[in-house]
């Protein structure tokens, strides 16, 4: 090994004991060299990106800004696009220390427990076609999720929570900068609870949220697979995005979605609506039909599922 990378024999043994320590399962025998038996699941950009056949997304290492900890990565991803990051640069890290969620909330990131990513879009698109993005993304987290664990029923509810047996296991938090008719970038943050314990919850939010690892009977979920299986489809969908505009997004997120069809109250700044989820517009409003049989259209707001007779 030495010899192959002209280094020294020391340099490789110190190679070595640093991945060790870094939870590398290397194992080593005289005279017949090294032998990697397990690979941590940390999102190191050269564990994921042997899985990718993107396009746009995350096309080379440079590409992928990994950190052990940040504030957020939505934040440290908006801080290089003001410094002129290519589109398709993606941020993850492994902690959160100030994870935002929407409306000013705060979004638990433990270490090594989720993911916790935001990816970078420049589209060419003014800025009010950009709430179709929100829904592309829940979509691409939705698909990726029925590849790795497809027993499980994964489901959207407006815009963009993916809840399993009723409780959140991801969100996603689009921001953006742009002026009146010109959109500067995106910055598309999605945050997927992957293998948390249920002691990794504060009591409050166990009752509303979930993980992969407690849904999936208990077993542990790969994050570094999740993370390809995701940029792939999150490249494919935006691919289609540009040259067949928002169509096929608004299906593929009618199929796996579970707000039409249902009675629902929609709260946004000004009211609480109540009435029936009737359908998805082309530009991602929810369209609800209250009691009077007024149809009313919702570009943002927070949906709760009223259970039916029971249901
Ligand atoms: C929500 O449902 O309220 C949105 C949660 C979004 C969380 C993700 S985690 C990665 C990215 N960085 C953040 O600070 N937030 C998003």
């Amino acid at each position: 090994m030495a010899a192959f990378l002209a280094v020294s024999r020391t340099s490789v043994w110190k190679s070595i004991q640093a991945l060790q320590s870094d939870g590398y399962v290397i194992e080593g025998s005289p005279r017949l060299g090294y032998r990697l038996l397990i690979i941590p699941d940390h999102l190191y950009p050269a564990e994921i990106t042997g899985n990718l056949h993107t396009k746009r997304i995350a096309i080379n290492r440079e590409m992928i800004h990994h950190y052990h900890q940040v504030e957020s990565t939505n934040t440290t991803l908006k801080n290089l696009a003001d410094k002129d990051a290519p589109e398709g640069t993606i941020v993850v890290a492994e902690e959160q220390i100030g994870g935002r969620g929407r409306q000013g909330r705060f979004w638990l990131s433990p270490p090594g427990k989720g993911i916790w990513l935001s990816l970078l879009l420049r589209p060419p698109l003014p800025p009010q076609d950009t709430p179709v993005f929100t829904l592309l993304a829940a979509a691409a987290v939705a698909k990726s999720l029925k590849i790795i664990l497809p027993e499980l029923a994964v489901g959207i509810k407006w815009p963009n929570d993916l809840l399993i047996n009723k409780r959140k296991v991801c969100g996603i938090l689009t921001e953006l900068k742009a002026e009146a008719e010109f959109l500067h970038y995106l910055v598309i943050g999605i945050g997927i609870n992957v293998n948390f314990r249920e002691k990794d919850f504060t009591p409050e939010l166990r009752k509303i949220a979930t993980s992969l690892y407690l849904e999936n009977g208990r077993k542990n979920v790969s994050r570094q697979r999740l993370t390809s299986v995701l940029l792939n489809e999150l490249d494919k969908s935006y691919t289609e995005l540009l040259s067949d505009g928002p169509r096929s997004i608004i299906g593929q997120w009618k199929k796996d979605n579970i707000t039409l069809g249902k009675k629902v109250v929609v709260k946004t700044v000004r009211e609480a609506f109540e009435g029936k989820a009737v359908d998805l517009n082309e530009d991602g409003s929810l369209i609800v039909e209250g009691k009077n049989g007024i149809r009313k259209h919702f570009h943002a707001g927070e949906v709760t599922l009223v259970p039916m007779n029971g249901g």
